[in-house]
């Protein structure tokens, strides 16, 4: 019989699973040059969800804190057993895979950040364009190319890690995330784990899109 404990809250999966459709249509609308009105305004609700997340890390769920993942010498701790091919299961991202999450999430970041600062120097603005120089909003377009090509980088590697886990580990992290729960051995304790009321993370994200919406709209307006 399945030992189902609950690990992943609902606003943390919902925010995984919304970055990863709006970062398709970023890809697609960035590459082709479709749409680019609205991956401007994905754009900035992808900024918007990393301030989310960034808020969530702190007063979130036990498991989304980043004081519960974020963790170096457990990274390399990790690492060295990494290739054991017993099934793991975490509360939560292991230590070496909280690593990734946080260069995840600054990439994003910077590259949402550069964005609002790019422009194809023919039909679309970034809406922060006019406060810096044309020589300026040249390299941050370049880097906005040059972000992208790390984000997938990081997403392929992304996604290769818990293929491996699935293979290697016969562990699987994508149902998890999807249905919230993890089937725990039933020889382990069980961990003890607290969740924010979602309605919480409803109000942190509906400031963090006030804060980017607004904020952008504002410095446009200088
Ligand atoms: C279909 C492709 C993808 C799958 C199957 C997938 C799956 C997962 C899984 C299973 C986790 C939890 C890992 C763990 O248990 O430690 C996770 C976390 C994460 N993934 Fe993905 N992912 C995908 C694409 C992406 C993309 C495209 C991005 C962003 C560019 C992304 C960003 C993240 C982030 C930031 C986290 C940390 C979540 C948090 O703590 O808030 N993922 N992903
Ligand atoms: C994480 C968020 C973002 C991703 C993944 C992303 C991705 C991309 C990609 C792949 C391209 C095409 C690059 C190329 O032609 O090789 C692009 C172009 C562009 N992006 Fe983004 N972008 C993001 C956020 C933003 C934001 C927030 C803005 C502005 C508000 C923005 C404005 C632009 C503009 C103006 C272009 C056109 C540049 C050109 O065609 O020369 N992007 N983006």
């Amino acid at each position: 019989m399945k030992n189902l404990v609950k690990i992943w809250d609902s606003p943390t999966r919902l925010f995984h699973w919304l970055l990863v459709i709006l970062f398709g249509f970023m890809w697609y609308s960035g590459e082709t040059g479709n749409y680019l009105d609205l991956h401007m305004k994905s754009g900035m609700l992808i900024l918007s969800l990393i301030l989310f997340r960034l808020i969530w890390g702190f007063i979130g769920s036990t498991s989304s804190r980043f004081s519960n993942f974020i963790s170096p010498v457990g990274a390399i701790k990790h690492a060295l057993t990494l290739f054991k091919r017993d099934p793991e299961v975490n509360a939560g991202h292991n230590p070496l895979g909280g690593l990734m999450v946080i260069a995840m999430l600054v990439m994003l970041a910077l590259q949402a950040g550069v964005g609002l600062f790019s422009s194809d120097l023919v039909l679309t603005e970034g809406p922060l364009f006019n406060l810096v120089d044309e020589e300026t909003a040249e390299e941050m377009t370049d880097y906005h190319y040059l972000g992208f090509e790390i984000l997938l980088y990081l997403t392929g590697l992304h996604v290769a890690a818990i293929v491996f886990y699935r293979i290697v580990k016969r562990t699987n992290l994508v149902k998890p995330m999807i249905t919230g729960k993890a089937d725990w051995p039933q020889d382990q304790a069980k961990p003890k784990l607290m969740f924010k009321n979602p309605f919480i993370a409803l109000l942190v994200l509906i400031v963090s899109i006030a804060t980017v919406f607004g904020g952008v709209t504002y410095l446009s307006g200088l």
